[in-house]
């Protein structure tokens, strides 16, 4: 691992959102990893928001590798859930309340129409992933067990034209959509005020805001799918994402509810 790099501008950051602790790399593997590893460290004052301009071994879900290239904005943020309010029951809902929170600065952003949530928590743009979200739980013994990592990449200025064959043809970045260049420290500024926001509404169990917010973003809803979980593959048409996270299929045996996996077009 490289030196901290000074890479955003740490009082603002911590003056202007509810971050108490900022840790930048130049390099690093994966801001989720060193995520998890701060965990552990019961003198860090939490939220901890690691963040790197580089990622050598970036990680996405279902053990597959994250593509970011420099512009790119990636970045994890430590918390303890319970000291924000929110309660084990309501963990697998930050998922879709990060997913909420990017669309409401993406918006702001310029990204309008066919913005959207790809259940559980991906972020698309025109049919094209624009961002990522990578949730972990540390595990082991506290203080790490009672901790969450969320993990943030969003294709910011890393146009997707020069990215890899496969996340060109599926992926987008704000600068491809709008034309120019962002800044992503006010990017970053939004998006962990936007979440504050959001995780408010979770903590005053205003779930009906949120609801409303993840079903007027919902991609799949009406569409035919095939869901892969736990080594099974369920054909189902998409009735909605439930305000407990589920998302409801129709399927040939009646309507079901999904907590986890992963969807594809049938
Ligand atoms: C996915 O869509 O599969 C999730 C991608 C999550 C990527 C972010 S980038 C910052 C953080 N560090 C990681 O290694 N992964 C997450």
């Amino acid at each position: 691992m490289k030196t901290p790099a000074p890479l955003i501008d740490v009082v603002r950051i911590r003056a202007a959102t509810f971050v108490q602790h900022v840790e930048t790399y130049d390099e690093v593997e994966s801001t989720n990893t060193r995520a998890v590893e701060l965990a552990r460290d019961v003198s860090v004052a939490l939220p901890a928001l690691v963040m790197a301009r580089k990622q050598t071994s970036g990680r996405g879900r279902g053990g597959k590798s994250w593509w970011s290239a420099e512009g790119a904005l990636t970045f994890s943020l430590l918390i303890a859930p319970s000291a924000m309010g929110i309660g084990s029951a309501d963990w697998p809902l930050l998922s879709l309340t990060t997913a909420v929170a990017v669309c409401d600065v993406l918006r702001a952003e310029g990204l309008l129409a066919k913005l959207g949530i790809k259940w559980p928590n991906d972020v698309f743009f025109q049919d094209r992933k624009v961002c990522g979200i990578l949730i972990e739980s540390p595990g082991g013994s506290a203080p790490a067990k009672d901790r969450l990592v969320i993990g943030i990449g969003i294709n910011v200025n890393n146009s997707c034209q020069n990215a890899p064959d496969g996340i060109r043809m599926l992926g987008t970045a704000l600068c491809d959509v709008t034309g120019r260049q962002h800044d992503p420290q006010e990017l970053l500024v939004r998006l962990l005020c936007a979440l504050a926001e959001r995780i408010q509404h979770l903590r005053s169990h205003d779930i009906s805001e949120l609801t409303r917010a993840w079903r007027q973003l919902d991609l799949l809803a009406g569409k035919q799918v095939v869901l892969e979980a736990d080594n099974q593959a369920i054909d189902g048409k998409c009735v909605e994402i439930a305000h407990d996270g589920a998302l409801v299929l129709e399927t040939a045996l009646g309507r079901r509810r999904y907590y986890s996996g992963s969807v594809r077009p049938a």
